[in-house]
Protein backbone atom coordinates (compact mmCIF):
# COMPACT_ATOMS: atom_id res chain seq x y z
CA UNK A 1 0.00 0.00 0.00
CA UNK A 2 1.53 3.35 -1.09
CA UNK A 3 1.15 5.12 1.98
CA UNK A 4 1.57 8.72 0.39
CA UNK A 5 -1.42 8.19 -1.61
CA UNK A 6 -4.32 10.67 0.27
CA UNK A 7 -8.11 9.84 -0.64
CA UNK A 8 -11.26 11.38 -0.15
CA UNK A 9 -15.13 10.05 -0.99
CA UNK A 10 -17.57 12.09 -2.03
CA UNK A 11 -21.22 10.73 -0.97
CA UNK A 12 -24.34 11.96 -3.07
CA UNK A 13 -27.74 10.67 -1.33
CA UNK A 14 -30.15 11.41 -3.43
CA UNK A 15 -34.14 10.48 -3.47
CA UNK A 16 -33.94 8.65 -6.19
CA UNK A 17 -30.15 7.60 -6.71
CA UNK A 18 -26.95 7.16 -4.65
CA UNK A 19 -23.82 8.11 -6.09
CA UNK A 20 -20.14 8.21 -5.23
CA UNK A 21 -16.81 9.29 -6.47
CA UNK A 22 -13.56 7.72 -4.68
CA UNK A 23 -10.02 10.05 -5.82
CA UNK A 24 -6.59 9.97 -4.57
CA UNK A 25 -5.22 13.08 -3.85
CA UNK A 26 -1.60 14.14 -5.12
CA UNK A 27 0.79 16.44 -3.36
CA UNK A 28 -0.73 19.54 -5.26
CA UNK A 29 -3.91 18.77 -4.53
CA UNK A 30 -4.95 17.20 -8.12
CA UNK A 31 -7.64 14.26 -7.68
CA UNK A 32 -7.88 10.98 -9.83
CA UNK A 33 -10.88 8.99 -9.78
CA UNK A 34 -10.48 5.92 -8.68
CA UNK A 35 -13.95 4.43 -7.86
CA UNK A 36 -17.56 5.39 -8.36
CA UNK A 37 -20.31 4.00 -8.75
CA UNK A 38 -24.08 4.93 -8.26
CA UNK A 39 -27.49 2.90 -7.47
CA UNK A 40 -30.73 3.24 -6.62
CA UNK A 41 -31.33 5.20 -3.66
CA UNK A 42 -34.26 3.94 -0.72
CA UNK A 43 -36.30 5.27 2.47
CA UNK A 44 -35.30 9.19 1.40
CA UNK A 45 -38.95 12.22 1.00
CA UNK A 46 -37.87 15.05 -0.98
CA UNK A 47 -34.27 14.41 -0.39
CA UNK A 48 -34.59 13.83 3.54
CA UNK A 49 -34.36 10.30 5.32
CA UNK A 50 -38.16 9.09 6.00
CA UNK A 51 -36.33 6.38 7.44
CA UNK A 52 -32.46 5.31 8.59
CA UNK A 53 -32.39 1.33 7.00
CA UNK A 54 -33.03 2.70 3.83
CA UNK A 55 -30.77 4.97 2.97
CA UNK A 56 -28.29 2.71 5.55
CA UNK A 57 -28.64 -0.14 3.03
CA UNK A 58 -28.51 1.64 -0.12
CA UNK A 59 -25.62 3.31 0.70
CA UNK A 60 -23.54 -0.05 1.91
CA UNK A 61 -25.26 -2.04 -1.08
CA UNK A 62 -24.00 1.28 -3.55
CA UNK A 63 -20.31 1.84 -1.64
CA UNK A 64 -19.36 -1.92 -2.19
CA UNK A 65 -19.00 -1.94 -6.08
CA UNK A 66 -16.90 1.78 -5.96
CA UNK A 67 -14.71 0.29 -2.85
CA UNK A 68 -13.80 -3.13 -4.98
CA UNK A 69 -13.50 -0.54 -7.90
CA UNK A 70 -10.90 1.48 -6.13
CA UNK A 71 -9.43 -1.61 -4.07
CA UNK A 72 -9.98 0.30 -1.32
CA UNK A 73 -12.41 0.82 1.97
CA UNK A 74 -14.65 4.23 2.54
CA UNK A 75 -14.42 4.77 6.16
CA UNK A 76 -15.74 8.28 6.30
CA UNK A 77 -16.80 11.21 3.23
CA UNK A 78 -18.38 14.73 2.39
CA UNK A 79 -22.28 13.80 2.03
CA UNK A 80 -24.62 15.85 0.18
CA UNK A 81 -28.01 17.03 1.97
CA UNK A 82 -31.06 18.33 0.42
CA UNK A 83 -34.40 19.07 1.13
CA UNK A 84 -36.55 22.72 0.79
CA UNK A 85 -35.46 23.31 4.86
CA UNK A 86 -32.11 24.39 3.34
CA UNK A 87 -31.63 28.16 3.00
CA UNK A 88 -29.31 31.11 3.30
CA UNK A 89 -29.54 33.40 5.65
CA UNK A 90 -27.57 37.43 5.42
CA UNK A 91 -26.35 38.12 8.88
CA UNK A 92 -23.59 40.83 9.50
CA UNK A 93 -21.57 40.83 13.11
CA UNK A 94 -19.02 43.64 14.60
CA UNK A 95 -16.61 43.25 17.16
CA UNK A 96 -14.18 45.81 18.84
CA UNK A 97 -10.49 44.30 18.54
CA UNK A 98 -8.58 47.01 20.42
CA UNK A 99 -6.29 50.03 19.60
CA UNK A 100 -6.35 51.17 15.94
CA UNK A 101 -2.92 49.20 15.95
CA UNK A 102 -3.88 46.06 16.30
CA UNK A 103 -3.20 43.31 13.48
CA UNK A 104 -6.29 41.39 12.86
CA UNK A 105 -5.96 37.73 13.29
CA UNK A 106 -7.61 34.19 13.19
CA UNK A 107 -9.29 34.55 16.41
CA UNK A 108 -10.71 38.52 15.75
CA UNK A 109 -12.00 36.41 12.42
CA UNK A 110 -13.60 33.03 14.67
CA UNK A 111 -14.78 35.91 17.18
CA UNK A 112 -16.85 38.15 15.06
CA UNK A 113 -18.29 35.09 12.93
CA UNK A 114 -19.27 34.10 15.97
CA UNK A 115 -21.14 37.66 16.33
CA UNK A 116 -22.81 37.07 13.20
CA UNK A 117 -24.06 33.83 13.75
CA UNK A 118 -25.08 33.46 17.19
CA UNK A 119 -28.63 33.99 17.84
CA UNK A 120 -29.66 34.89 14.18
CA UNK A 121 -30.34 31.15 13.00
CA UNK A 122 -32.95 29.56 14.80
CA UNK A 123 -31.88 26.74 17.55
CA UNK A 124 -33.43 24.06 15.63
CA UNK A 125 -31.01 24.89 12.34
CA UNK A 126 -27.65 23.46 11.92
CA UNK A 127 -25.63 25.70 10.56
CA UNK A 128 -23.64 23.41 7.37
CA UNK A 129 -21.41 26.87 6.18
CA UNK A 130 -20.54 30.54 6.70
CA UNK A 131 -19.41 32.71 3.84
CA UNK A 132 -17.72 35.51 4.73
CA UNK A 133 -19.36 38.13 2.41
CA UNK A 134 -17.08 41.35 3.08
CA UNK A 135 -15.59 42.67 5.61
CA UNK A 136 -14.84 46.29 7.19
CA UNK A 137 -12.64 48.13 9.42
CA UNK A 138 -13.22 51.05 11.27
CA UNK A 139 -16.07 51.13 9.32
CA UNK A 140 -14.11 51.04 5.61
CA UNK A 141 -16.13 48.30 3.47
CA UNK A 142 -15.06 45.91 0.60
CA UNK A 143 -12.12 44.23 1.97
CA UNK A 144 -12.20 40.51 1.22
CA UNK A 145 -9.37 39.41 3.70
CA UNK A 146 -8.39 41.16 6.72
CA UNK A 147 -5.92 38.89 8.19
CA UNK A 148 -3.06 41.28 9.34
CA UNK A 149 -4.59 44.55 8.49
CA UNK A 150 -5.10 47.40 10.86
CA UNK A 151 -8.01 48.51 12.64
CA UNK A 152 -10.19 48.87 15.96
CA UNK A 153 -13.62 47.86 14.60
CA UNK A 154 -13.83 44.68 12.85
CA UNK A 155 -17.14 44.24 11.17
CA UNK A 156 -18.31 41.16 8.80
CA UNK A 157 -20.80 40.08 6.16
CA UNK A 158 -21.62 36.93 5.96
CA UNK A 159 -24.14 34.32 4.00
CA UNK A 160 -25.21 31.59 6.23
CA UNK A 161 -26.33 28.46 5.20
CA UNK A 162 -28.46 25.64 7.61
CA UNK A 163 -30.36 22.95 7.67
CA UNK A 164 -33.07 21.91 10.02
CA UNK A 165 -31.28 19.56 12.90
CA UNK A 166 -33.04 16.51 13.02
CA UNK A 167 -32.58 16.73 8.74
CA UNK A 168 -28.54 17.04 9.46
CA UNK A 169 -28.78 14.09 12.31
CA UNK A 170 -30.45 11.56 10.53
CA UNK A 171 -29.00 11.91 7.65
CA UNK A 172 -25.35 11.41 9.82
CA UNK A 173 -27.04 8.26 11.54
CA UNK A 174 -27.88 6.97 8.02
CA UNK A 175 -24.62 7.07 6.46
CA UNK A 176 -23.24 5.59 10.10
CA UNK A 177 -24.87 2.98 9.99
CA UNK A 178 -23.21 1.80 6.29
CA UNK A 179 -20.19 2.06 8.24
CA UNK A 180 -19.44 5.41 6.78
CA UNK A 181 -19.19 8.99 9.07
CA UNK A 182 -20.13 12.05 7.79
CA UNK A 183 -17.07 14.27 7.85
CA UNK A 184 -19.33 17.43 6.77
CA UNK A 185 -22.73 17.52 5.01
CA UNK A 186 -23.47 19.89 2.14
CA UNK A 187 -26.28 20.99 0.09
CA UNK A 188 -25.98 18.91 -3.24
CA UNK A 189 -26.56 22.04 -5.65
CA UNK A 190 -23.62 23.70 -3.42
CA UNK A 191 -21.26 20.44 -3.86
CA UNK A 192 -22.38 20.75 -7.63
CA UNK A 193 -21.56 24.33 -8.03
CA UNK A 194 -18.08 23.21 -6.99
CA UNK A 195 -17.63 21.02 -9.85
CA UNK A 196 -18.93 22.31 -12.56
CA UNK A 197 -18.05 25.94 -12.29
CA UNK A 198 -14.84 27.84 -13.18
CA UNK A 199 -13.30 30.90 -10.96
CA UNK A 200 -14.72 33.89 -13.35
CA UNK A 201 -18.01 32.75 -13.21
CA UNK A 202 -18.29 32.57 -9.76
CA UNK A 203 -16.78 36.33 -9.78
CA UNK A 204 -18.74 37.71 -12.74
CA UNK A 205 -22.21 35.75 -11.51
CA UNK A 206 -23.67 32.92 -12.15
CA UNK A 207 -26.62 30.25 -10.87
CA UNK A 208 -26.20 26.42 -11.00
CA UNK A 209 -29.58 24.46 -10.76
CA UNK A 210 -29.55 20.97 -9.11
CA UNK A 211 -32.73 19.06 -11.25
CA UNK A 212 -33.36 15.85 -8.99
CA UNK A 213 -35.67 13.90 -8.61
CA UNK A 214 -37.68 15.30 -5.68
CA UNK A 215 -35.91 18.73 -5.13
CA UNK A 216 -34.93 21.01 -7.34
CA UNK A 217 -32.52 23.33 -5.82
CA UNK A 218 -30.37 26.70 -6.76
CA UNK A 219 -27.50 28.33 -5.99
CA UNK A 220 -26.06 31.63 -6.97
CA UNK A 221 -22.43 33.08 -6.83
CA UNK A 222 -21.43 36.04 -7.36
CA UNK A 223 -17.61 38.30 -6.70
CA UNK A 224 -16.25 34.81 -5.96
CA UNK A 225 -18.38 33.63 -3.19
CA UNK A 226 -21.68 32.00 -2.67
CA UNK A 227 -24.58 34.71 -2.10
CA UNK A 228 -27.86 32.37 -1.91
CA UNK A 229 -29.16 28.75 -2.00
CA UNK A 230 -32.68 27.58 -2.14
CA UNK A 231 -34.28 24.50 -2.58
CA UNK A 232 -37.76 23.80 -4.53
CA UNK A 233 -39.53 20.69 -3.47
CA UNK A 234 -39.96 18.84 -6.52
CA UNK A 235 -38.01 17.45 -9.60
CA UNK A 236 -37.90 15.38 -12.76
CA UNK A 237 -40.43 12.60 -10.95
CA UNK A 238 -42.90 14.69 -10.42
CA UNK A 239 -42.90 14.97 -14.15
CA UNK A 240 -43.34 11.22 -14.40
CA UNK A 241 -45.77 11.35 -12.28
CA UNK A 242 -48.22 13.66 -14.10
CA UNK A 243 -47.67 11.73 -16.56
CA UNK A 244 -48.35 8.18 -14.97
CA UNK A 245 -51.30 10.08 -13.47
CA UNK A 246 -53.01 11.95 -16.01
CA UNK A 247 -52.19 9.08 -19.48
CA UNK A 248 -53.44 6.12 -16.37
CA UNK A 249 -50.00 4.82 -17.38
CA UNK A 250 -47.74 2.72 -14.85
CA UNK A 251 -45.12 4.85 -13.67
CA UNK A 252 -42.01 2.99 -15.76
CA UNK A 253 -43.67 3.24 -18.70
CA UNK A 254 -44.47 7.16 -18.04
CA UNK A 255 -40.02 7.67 -17.63
CA UNK A 256 -39.99 5.53 -20.69
CA UNK A 257 -42.11 7.66 -22.43
CA UNK A 258 -40.56 11.04 -20.41
CA UNK A 259 -36.63 9.50 -21.10
CA UNK A 260 -37.40 8.62 -24.86
CA UNK A 261 -39.85 11.04 -26.15
CA UNK A 262 -39.91 14.30 -24.77
CA UNK A 263 -38.06 17.31 -25.21
CA UNK A 264 -37.86 20.75 -23.41
CA UNK A 265 -38.61 22.13 -26.85
CA UNK A 266 -42.33 22.74 -27.20
CA UNK A 267 -42.27 24.81 -30.23
CA UNK A 268 -41.02 22.58 -33.00
CA UNK A 269 -43.38 20.34 -35.33
CA UNK A 270 -43.45 16.80 -34.46
CA UNK A 271 -45.07 13.55 -35.48
CA UNK A 272 -48.72 14.01 -33.14
CA UNK A 273 -48.63 10.56 -32.09
CA UNK A 274 -46.14 8.70 -29.32
CA UNK A 275 -46.01 4.79 -30.28
CA UNK A 276 -44.66 2.66 -27.58
CA UNK A 277 -44.14 -0.92 -28.16
CA UNK A 278 -44.03 -3.65 -30.89
CA UNK A 279 -46.44 -2.70 -34.05
CA UNK A 280 -49.52 -5.11 -34.05
CA UNK A 281 -48.25 -6.80 -31.08
CA UNK A 282 -48.28 -4.18 -27.58
CA UNK A 283 -47.93 -1.20 -29.02
CA UNK A 284 -49.18 1.29 -27.33
CA UNK A 285 -50.44 5.21 -29.11
CA UNK A 286 -50.59 8.12 -27.13
CA UNK A 287 -51.06 11.57 -28.00
CA UNK A 288 -48.01 13.64 -28.00
CA UNK A 289 -50.19 17.04 -27.50
CA UNK A 290 -51.65 15.52 -24.13
CA UNK A 291 -48.03 14.68 -23.14
CA UNK A 292 -46.50 17.79 -23.82
CA UNK A 293 -49.18 19.93 -21.62
CA UNK A 294 -48.49 17.57 -18.72
CA UNK A 295 -44.60 18.13 -18.71
CA UNK A 296 -44.42 21.38 -19.65
CA UNK A 297 -46.93 22.29 -16.59
CA UNK A 298 -44.78 20.93 -14.27
CA UNK A 299 -41.86 21.98 -15.55
CA UNK A 300 -43.41 25.99 -16.13
CA UNK A 301 -44.26 25.21 -12.46
CA UNK A 302 -40.58 24.32 -10.77
CA UNK A 303 -38.30 27.00 -13.13
CA UNK A 304 -41.28 29.29 -12.21
CA UNK A 305 -40.75 28.91 -8.12
CA UNK A 306 -36.79 29.53 -9.42
CA UNK A 307 -37.55 32.22 -10.65
CA UNK A 308 -38.98 33.68 -7.73
CA UNK A 309 -36.37 32.21 -5.48
CA UNK A 310 -33.99 34.11 -7.94
CA UNK A 311 -36.51 37.64 -7.83
CA UNK A 312 -36.38 37.54 -4.42
CA UNK A 313 -32.77 36.81 -3.94
CA UNK A 314 -32.50 39.78 -6.48
CA UNK A 315 -30.41 37.87 -9.31
CA UNK A 316 -33.49 37.31 -11.71
CA UNK A 317 -31.92 38.49 -14.81
CA UNK A 318 -29.11 39.46 -12.94
CA UNK A 319 -26.22 36.78 -13.95
CA UNK A 320 -23.89 37.29 -16.93
CA UNK A 321 -22.58 33.94 -17.08
CA UNK A 322 -25.88 32.56 -16.90
CA UNK A 323 -26.98 29.54 -15.68
CA UNK A 324 -25.71 25.98 -15.66
CA UNK A 325 -28.08 23.03 -14.65
CA UNK A 326 -26.73 19.91 -13.43
CA UNK A 327 -28.39 16.54 -12.07
CA UNK A 328 -30.34 13.70 -13.13
CA UNK A 329 -33.19 16.31 -14.96
CA UNK A 330 -30.70 17.77 -16.73
CA UNK A 331 -30.47 14.95 -19.27
CA UNK A 332 -33.89 15.46 -20.21
CA UNK A 333 -33.62 16.49 -24.13
CA UNK A 334 -33.69 20.35 -24.78
CA UNK A 335 -34.18 21.02 -21.14
CA UNK A 336 -31.42 24.00 -21.36
CA UNK A 337 -33.90 25.82 -23.98
CA UNK A 338 -36.57 25.16 -21.96
CA UNK A 339 -34.64 26.95 -18.67
CA UNK A 340 -33.54 29.55 -20.76
CA UNK A 341 -37.26 31.04 -21.67
CA UNK A 342 -38.44 30.07 -18.37
CA UNK A 343 -35.72 32.16 -16.98
CA UNK A 344 -34.59 34.42 -19.46
CA UNK A 345 -30.89 33.91 -19.24
CA UNK A 346 -28.27 31.88 -20.81
CA UNK A 347 -28.61 28.48 -20.03
CA UNK A 348 -26.18 25.55 -19.96
CA UNK A 349 -25.27 21.68 -18.92
CA UNK A 350 -22.78 21.39 -16.19
CA UNK A 351 -20.73 18.43 -16.38
CA UNK A 352 -17.71 17.77 -14.21
CA UNK A 353 -14.05 17.86 -15.96
CA UNK A 354 -10.59 18.01 -15.67
CA UNK A 355 -10.07 15.26 -13.07
CA UNK A 356 -7.59 12.44 -13.72
CA UNK A 357 -8.27 8.37 -13.55
CA UNK A 358 -11.00 6.66 -14.74
CA UNK A 359 -13.33 10.10 -14.79
CA UNK A 360 -14.95 9.73 -18.66
CA UNK A 361 -17.81 7.39 -17.32
CA UNK A 362 -18.27 10.34 -14.13
CA UNK A 363 -18.29 13.52 -16.81
CA UNK A 364 -22.13 13.73 -16.19
CA UNK A 365 -24.43 16.49 -15.02
CA UNK A 366 -26.04 13.71 -12.28
CA UNK A 367 -22.47 12.94 -11.23
CA UNK A 368 -21.28 16.83 -10.49
CA UNK A 369 -22.43 16.42 -6.59
CA UNK A 370 -20.87 13.61 -6.23
CA UNK A 371 -17.17 14.97 -7.81
CA UNK A 372 -17.74 18.36 -6.17
CA UNK A 373 -17.90 16.82 -2.57
CA UNK A 374 -14.52 14.63 -3.38
CA UNK A 375 -13.35 18.06 -4.63
CA UNK A 376 -14.26 19.73 -1.36
CA UNK A 377 -12.82 17.09 0.97
CA UNK A 378 -9.46 17.32 -1.09
CA UNK A 379 -9.35 21.33 -0.46
CA UNK A 380 -9.89 21.26 3.00
CA UNK A 381 -7.80 18.39 3.52
CA UNK A 382 -10.38 15.74 4.86
CA UNK A 383 -8.90 12.86 3.66
CA UNK A 384 -10.00 9.31 4.16
CA UNK A 385 -7.55 7.32 6.58
CA UNK A 386 -5.58 5.00 4.96
CA UNK A 387 -5.18 1.50 6.52
CA UNK A 388 -7.37 -0.25 9.27
CA UNK A 389 -9.50 -1.66 6.59
CA UNK A 390 -12.85 -2.45 7.40
CA UNK A 391 -13.76 -6.24 7.69
CA UNK A 392 -13.47 -8.13 4.37
CA UNK A 393 -16.29 -8.52 2.18
CA UNK A 394 -17.91 -11.75 3.35
CA UNK A 395 -17.06 -10.84 6.88
CA UNK A 396 -18.86 -7.02 7.15
CA UNK A 397 -21.98 -8.26 5.34
CA UNK A 398 -22.92 -10.10 8.25
CA UNK A 399 -22.17 -7.28 10.45
CA UNK A 400 -24.10 -4.57 8.48
CA UNK A 401 -27.67 -6.25 8.56
CA UNK A 402 -26.95 -6.87 12.31
CA UNK A 403 -27.10 -2.82 12.68
CA UNK A 404 -29.93 -2.37 10.07
CA UNK A 405 -31.83 -4.46 11.89
CA UNK A 406 -31.22 -2.56 15.24
CA UNK A 407 -32.29 0.22 12.90
CA UNK A 408 -35.36 -1.57 11.85
CA UNK A 409 -36.51 -2.34 15.44
CA UNK A 410 -36.79 1.26 16.23
CA UNK A 411 -39.58 1.84 13.64
N1 LIG B 1 -32.56 10.94 -20.01
C1 LIG B 1 -33.36 11.51 -19.12
N2 LIG B 1 -34.36 12.33 -19.49
C2 LIG B 1 -35.18 12.90 -18.60
N3 LIG B 1 -35.07 12.71 -17.26
C3 LIG B 1 -34.10 11.91 -16.82
C4 LIG B 1 -33.20 11.26 -17.71
N4 LIG B 1 -32.31 10.54 -16.97
C5 LIG B 1 -32.67 10.72 -15.68
N5 LIG B 1 -33.73 11.53 -15.58
C6 LIG B 1 -34.44 11.93 -14.36
O1 LIG B 1 -33.53 12.38 -13.39
C7 LIG B 1 -34.08 12.16 -12.09
C8 LIG B 1 -33.01 11.60 -11.19
O2 LIG B 1 -32.02 12.58 -11.02
P1 LIG B 1 -30.97 12.51 -9.84
O3 LIG B 1 -30.33 11.20 -9.84
O4 LIG B 1 -30.13 13.73 -9.94
O5 LIG B 1 -31.97 12.62 -8.59
P2 LIG B 1 -31.65 12.45 -7.04
O6 LIG B 1 -30.36 13.08 -6.73
O7 LIG B 1 -31.84 11.05 -6.64
O8 LIG B 1 -32.88 13.30 -6.44
P3 LIG B 1 -32.87 14.58 -5.49
O9 LIG B 1 -31.65 15.37 -5.81
O10 LIG B 1 -34.13 15.31 -5.82
O11 LIG B 1 -32.88 14.04 -4.10
C9 LIG B 1 -35.25 11.20 -12.26
O12 LIG B 1 -36.46 11.89 -12.07
C10 LIG B 1 -35.11 10.74 -13.69
O13 LIG B 1 -36.35 10.50 -14.31
MG1 LIG C 1 -29.67 14.95 -6.15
Amino acid sequence: MDNDKRFVTGLDVGTENIRAVIASVDKDGHLAVVGYNEGKSAGMRKGVPANLAGPASAIDKMLGEAERMGGYDVRNAYVSINGSSILSTRTEGMIAVGTVEHEINGEDLDRVEDVAVSGRIPANRDVLDVVPLEYALDGQGGIKDPLGMSGARLEMRACVVSALTPNCENLKKATAAADVQAERLVPSVISAAKAVLSDRQKENGVAVIDMGAATTSVAVYEEGDLQYVGVVPAGSNNVTNDLAIVLAIDPSLAEEIKQRFVTGNFDTEKSPVIKIGREGKDERVFDRKEVEEVVKARLDEIFGEIRKKLKAAKYDQRLPEGIILVGGGAKMRDIDLFAKKSLEAAVKIGTPKGLGGVSDAIEKPEFATAVGLAMLAAEEGQYTPVGGKKAKKGLKMPKTPGLLKKLFSKF
